[in-house]
């Protein structure tokens, strides 16, 4: 049982949270490990039917029990996890965009009033740094703090990288210590070369996204090299839900994450759990 402070590293960010908040953010960040396995499937808010999230319910399911959190819209979490599903919600409310037009262009979809009704333990919105809307970004993150802290819920800032931006340790810095100087309580970003300046200075726990698809011993080790720099876990999609075996994968990124499993090891037992009956592309 990990005996220490239960989200950062000093226990300067929980002294100064209120118990609701902090209560929801330690059911996101497990206070036994201080890691956290969370589950992105949030993508088509601007993707559309993404490839594995084409019937989410589908895909969602079989990776519940292995989930610490569930990244998504109202949308999908409306239509597509059962009420009474036990894990904590990361909402995705930032929007208005697509594909097809200026990503960084968002604003907030979905008010606080509607997070707790849906009782999440967390909202989720993206920030676009060096973008045409940054400002426009920043600024809704600083107002969602606002709202979300006044209900005790806590707030994701999820470092989007526009089309010209290069995903190195100094954007990354820069774009995870605005977050958090901003007021998120914690930050989504990239893993990247030098990784451990982007975590090392942020004063806020920091959680790595998968990206593309790759094969799942490069996912492994991608997730394997962030928390050894210092990152607290993974917010991981594509990675999981597009592998040929998901149930398989995320319980390979678990052991990596909770576990301290060394790469090869959770490889090896992705391995053996994707020839187990029924746990091969079971979640497309
Ligand atoms: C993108 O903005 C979304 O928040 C995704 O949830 C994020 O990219 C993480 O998913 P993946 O591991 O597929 O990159």
């Amino acid at each position: 049982m990990r005996t220490g402070p239960l989200i950062g590293k000093n226990n300067d960010l929980e002294a100064n949270m209120d118990w609701g908040l902090k209560n929801r953010l330690s059911r996101i960040i497990k206070p036994d490990t201080g890691r956290t396995v969370m589950l992105a499937v949030d993508h088509g808010y601007f993707l559309g039917p993404t490839s594995g999230l084409e019937k989410p319910r589908k895909t969602i399911e079989p990776l519940l029990p292995y989930a610490d959190s569930l990244m998504l819209t109202r949308g999908v979490l409306r239509t597509s996890v059962p009420p009474e599903a036990d894990i904590p919600i990361v909402l995705r409310v930032s929007g208005g965009t697509s594909i097809l037009s200026e990503l960084s262009n968002e604003g907030i979809t979905t008010s606080i009033e509607e997070a707790v009704r849906l009782n999440v333990a967390a909202v989720a919105l993206s920030i676009f740094i060096g973008a045409p809307h940054e400002k426009e970004t920043l600024l809704s993150l600083s107002r969602l703090v606002n709202e979300a802290e006044e209900c005790g819920i806590a707030v994701l800032a999820v470092t989007a990288v526009g089309k010209d931006m290069v995903r190195d340790a100094r954007y990354l810095s820069l774009a995870c210590r605005i977050a958090a100087e901003l007021g998120a309580h914690f930050v989504k970003t990239y893993y990247c070369d030098g990784f451990e300046e982007v975590a090392g200075t942020c004063p806020v726990p920091v959680v790595i996204a998968g990206g593309k698809k790759t094969p799942e011993k490069e996912a492994l080790d991608l997730a394997w090299n962030a928390v050894k720099h210092g990152a607290r876990g993974v917010d991981m999609g594509r990675n999981i839900f597009q592998s040929e075996a998901p149930v398989a994968m995320i319980q390979a990124v678990r052991a990596v994450v909770h576990e301290r499993k060394a790469a090869a090891e959770a490889y090896d037992l992705f391995l053996k759990e994707k020839r187990k009956k029924g746990n091969k592309t079971e979640a497309h």
